[in-house]
C-alpha cells in the first residue's frame, strides 16, 4: 500500500511534467500557469488510492488521475470568472492576469486535454472510465448553473444547497475514487461505496470551503476572503443565518445581501451578524456529520483496514485544512 506522501509525490511530479505547445501562448501559458500554482492536488491522489486500496496498477491509473485534476483547474478557470475572483493559490486569477476572454478558451484547452488523459486508462476500463467522467463533468456543470442561481434567490433551502454542493464539488470527488476503483477492476458495489464516501467527503468539503471563506486566514486560505458574502453566495452559513435571524438582525441581513456593495463593509457586517448567530458552529457540526457518513461507506468495503488508512488519512487532512 502506498502511502499519502508517496502518491502525493507521484501526482505533483507527474502533473509537472504535463507539456503543451508553446504555440499559441496565448492559449497554452494561462494553461501553463494555473497548473504551476499547485494546488492540494487531492483528486488525482483519490483516484490514485482508490486504485492502490483494490490493488490495481497504480501506474495504469496515473492518466485519468491527471485528467480529472486538469478538469479540476479548467472549472476553476471558469468559476473565477463567475465569480469575480481576484485571487487563486494565492495568486492572480487568470481573467484578471490575463482576460476573461483568455480564461474562457484556456479553459476549453484543459477540458479537452482533460478528456485525452482520461482515454489513456486502460483499455479494459477506459469505457466505464470516461462514462464515469462525463457523467460527472455535466452534473458540474448543473451544480454551477445552480450556485449562480442561488446568488439572485432569497428563500434557498438547505436541501437545495446541499444539492446543489453535491453537484458542483462533490461528485468530482466521488469520481475521483470510482475511476480509480474502475482501473483496479474492483466489484461495482466496492466501487459505488467508494463514489458515496467520496461524495459525503466532497459535501463536508464544500462546507469547510464556504466557512474557512469568511473565516480563513488570508495568507493561508490563498483566496478572497470575504468573496462569497460579496457575491451573495448562498452559503450553508448565510442560509442557516437567514433562518435563524429575527427583527432588526434579520432586517440588517437581507438589507446587506440586498446591496451590490462590493467593500470590506459588508464583509465585516455580515461576519458579525454571523457570528451573532453562532451559525460558523452549526456549519461545522453538519461538516462533521457528513464527515462521519462518508467514513460508513469506508468501513462498508470489505477490504483491509490497512488498504483504507491511505484514504482516511487523506480525509482527515481535508476536514483539517487552512487552504
Ligand atoms: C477548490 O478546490 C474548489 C472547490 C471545490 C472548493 P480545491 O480546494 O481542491 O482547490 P486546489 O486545487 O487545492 O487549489
Ligand atoms: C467551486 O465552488 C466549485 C467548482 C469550481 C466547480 P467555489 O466557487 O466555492 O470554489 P472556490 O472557493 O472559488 O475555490
Ligand atoms: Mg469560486
Ligand atoms: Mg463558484
Ligand atoms: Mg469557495
Amino acid at each position: 500500500m502506498k502511502s499519502l506522501t508517496e502518491l502525493s509525490e507521484l501526482i505533483h511530479q507527474s502533473v509537472n511534467n504535463l507539456q503543451f505547445p508553446q504555440q499559441p501562448s496565448g492559449l497554452y501559458d494561462p494553461v501553463r500557469y494555473m497548473l504551476s500554482l499547485g494546488g492540494k492536488r487531492m483528486r488525482p491522489i483519490l483516484t490514485l488510492m482508490a486504485c492502490d486500496a483494490f490493488n490495481g496498477e497504480v501506474k495504469a491509473a496515473i492518466p485519468p488521475a491527471l485528467g480529472v485534476e486538469v478538469f479540476h483547474n479548467f472549472t476553476l478557470l471558469h468559476d473565477d470568472i463567475m465569480d469575480n475572483a481576484p485571487l487563486r493559490r494565492s495568486k492572480p486569477t487568470v481573467h484578471e492576469k490575463w482576460n476573461s476572454n483568455i480564461a474562457i478558451l484556456a479553459g476549453d484547452a484543459m477540458f479537452v486535454e482533460a478528456c485525452q488523459l482520461v482515454m489513456n486508462a486502460p483499455s479494459n476500463s477506459v469505457k466505464e472510465v470516461m462514462s464515469v467522467f462525463t457523467k460527472t463533468a455535466l452534473e458540474v456543470c448543473e451544480g454551477q448553473q445552480y450556485d449562480m442561481d442561488f446568488e439572485s434567490m432569497e428563500n434557498v433551502t438547505i436541501d437545495q444547497y446541499i444539492d446543489m454542493i453535491r453537484l458542483k464539488t462533490a461528485v468530482l470527488l466521488g469520481a475521483s475514487l470510482k475511476m480509480g476503483a474502475l482501473v483496479a477492476e474492483a466489484n461495482i458495489s466496492d466501487a459505488n461505496h467508494l463514489y458515496d464516501f467520496g461524495v459525503n467527503l466532497g459535501i463536508a468539503f464544500q462546507l469547510q470551503d464556504d466557512i474557512l471563506d469568511v473565516y480563513g486566514d488570508a495568507d493561508h486560505f490563498g483566496k478572497q476572503v470575504g468573496g462569497d458574502i460579496l457575491a451573495n453566495k448562498k452559503t450553508y452559513l448565510l442560509i442557516t443565518a437567514l433562518e435563524k435571524a429575527q427583527g432588526d438582525l434579520k432586517s440588517e441581513l437581507l438589507q446587506w445581501i440586498s446591496s451590490t456593495d462590493k467593500s470590506d463593509n459588508k464583509v465585516n457586517a455580515v461576519t458579525s451578524i454571523y457570528d451573532k448567530l453562532n451559525v460558523r458552529m452549526i456549519a461545522e457540526e453538519k461538516m462533521q456529520q457528513l464527515y462521519n457518513e462518508a467514513l460508513l461507506h469506508l468501513e462498508a468495503i470489505p477490504i483491509p483496514e490497512a488498504s483504507k488508512q491511505p484514504l482516511k488519512d487523506l480525509a482527515d487532512s481535508l476536514m483539517n485544512r487552512k487552504n
